[in-house]
């Protein structure tokens, strides 16, 4: 009997204290399964909140950190028609991430589409599935129109950028480093500017009046607050994270006389509710513009499962140039 190691946790805590490497053993692949060797599964932001124990939904412990993957099918079940040997897959997100093999049922395993790249196909079902899901259940925005983001050179935030523009739509991004504007213009962002009290002034110059229908929220506090000042009567400003923890405001005015609207997104929900054939038809329009291209979300660094403490500690440090993503399968 083979075993494969993981990185696990079996309490709540500070993640690098917490978590711990496990030999876990993997079970014979059974007619209707699959077994899966993980090529990357990135430590998103959820990931370290579920460690902390702070996250709206917590498996029961103990359990294998992480939710997104990227895997390779090595091996099939002789019950299992529609996945093949050598195919780019997502393990069923339950299970747990960031370990190097799992044997999974075939009926809770996605495809992902053809020709992405391993990188690609590693971060496509929770950043890129989320910015092209707010962009369009929302407003109905049409070409032309404007959508202002906080946090734009996050993962979810480079999704918007690339999502809107082959939408047509215009994006106006909100960082708190200038040395990213360069970078994030040659990604095609229209406008990208610092998110500080000089919003306002320079809100007018890029818009031209035009009005801001939908703006996205992941940080909370003062910068959701000048986010809500942008938006046009009836606007919407969604909020999908809160990188700052702190709440968000909205001032009385903005709620009486501009009927400004307050909502909330949770890819998590989405994918509950989702039938199979909704996810793989998303992931499929993802997968044609991440064939042009899009959604090269930048790695910082990759690490093995046995320095997990390094990786878990680097992945909560502000300012990174990307994502930490965990190679188990070095
Ligand atoms: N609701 C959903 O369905 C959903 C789905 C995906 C992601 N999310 C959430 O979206 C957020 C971004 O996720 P991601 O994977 O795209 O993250 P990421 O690529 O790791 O980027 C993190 C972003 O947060 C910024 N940031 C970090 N600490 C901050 C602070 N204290 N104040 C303001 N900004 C701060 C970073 O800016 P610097 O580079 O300047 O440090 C960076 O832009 C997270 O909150 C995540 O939980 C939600």
């Amino acid at each position: 009997m083979s075993t494969t190691l993981t990185v696990s946790y079996s309490r709540h805590g500070k993640p690098q204290e917490v978590a711990y490497n496990e030999e876990q053993t993997l079970p014979a692949v059974g007619e209707k399964q699959v077994r899966i060797e993980i090529k990357l599964a990135p430590i998103n932001p959820s990931d370290i909140n579920t460690l902390e124990g702070t996250y709206a939904q917590l498996p029961e412990l103990p359990a294998v950190g992480g939710r997104e993957a990227v895997g390779v099918v090595v091996e099939i079940g002789s019950a299992v028609k529609d996945l093949k040997v050598g195919q780019l897959v997502e393990p069923p997100p339950a299970l747990g991430a960031w370990r190097q093999q799992v044997v999974a049922d075939a009926d809770k395993v996605l495809p992902f589409p053809e020709g992405l790249s391993v990188e690609q196909a590693a971060v496509l079902s929770v950043n890129p599935a989320t910015a092209r899901l707010m962009l369009t259940e929302f407003v109905d925005l049409k070409p032309g129109d404007f959508v202002i983001q906080n946090a734009a050179n996050s993962g979810v935030g480079r999704s918007v950028i690339e999502i809107a523009k082959a939408r047509g739509l215009k994006t106006i991004n909100l960082v708190r480093r200038e040395e990213l504007i360069a970078e994030l213009k040659a990604l095609g962002a229209d406008h990208v500017l610092l998110d500080d009290d000089t919003l306002r002034h320079k809100l007018k110059e890029v818009t031209g009046g035009a009005p801001i229908k939908l703006a996205l929220n992941t940080v909370g506090g003062d910068s959701a607050f000048r986010l809500t000042f942008t938006l046009a009567q009836g606007g919407i400003m969604v909020t999908y994270g809160g990188m700052s923890k702190q709440p968000i405001r909205l001032g009385t005015g903005l709620l009486i006389f501009k009927d400004i609207q307050l909502r909330g997104f949770w890819v998590t929900r989405w994918y509950k509710k989702a039938s199979r054939e909704q996810v793989l038809t998303l992931w499929e329009e993802l997968g044609a513009l991440a064939r042009k291209g899009a959604f090269r979300l930048p790695i910082e660094k990759r690490y093995p499962l046995t320095e997990f403490k390094q990786a878990l500690e680097h992945a909560q440090q502000s300012s990174r140039g990307g994502k930490i993503v965990f190679q188990p399968n070095p």
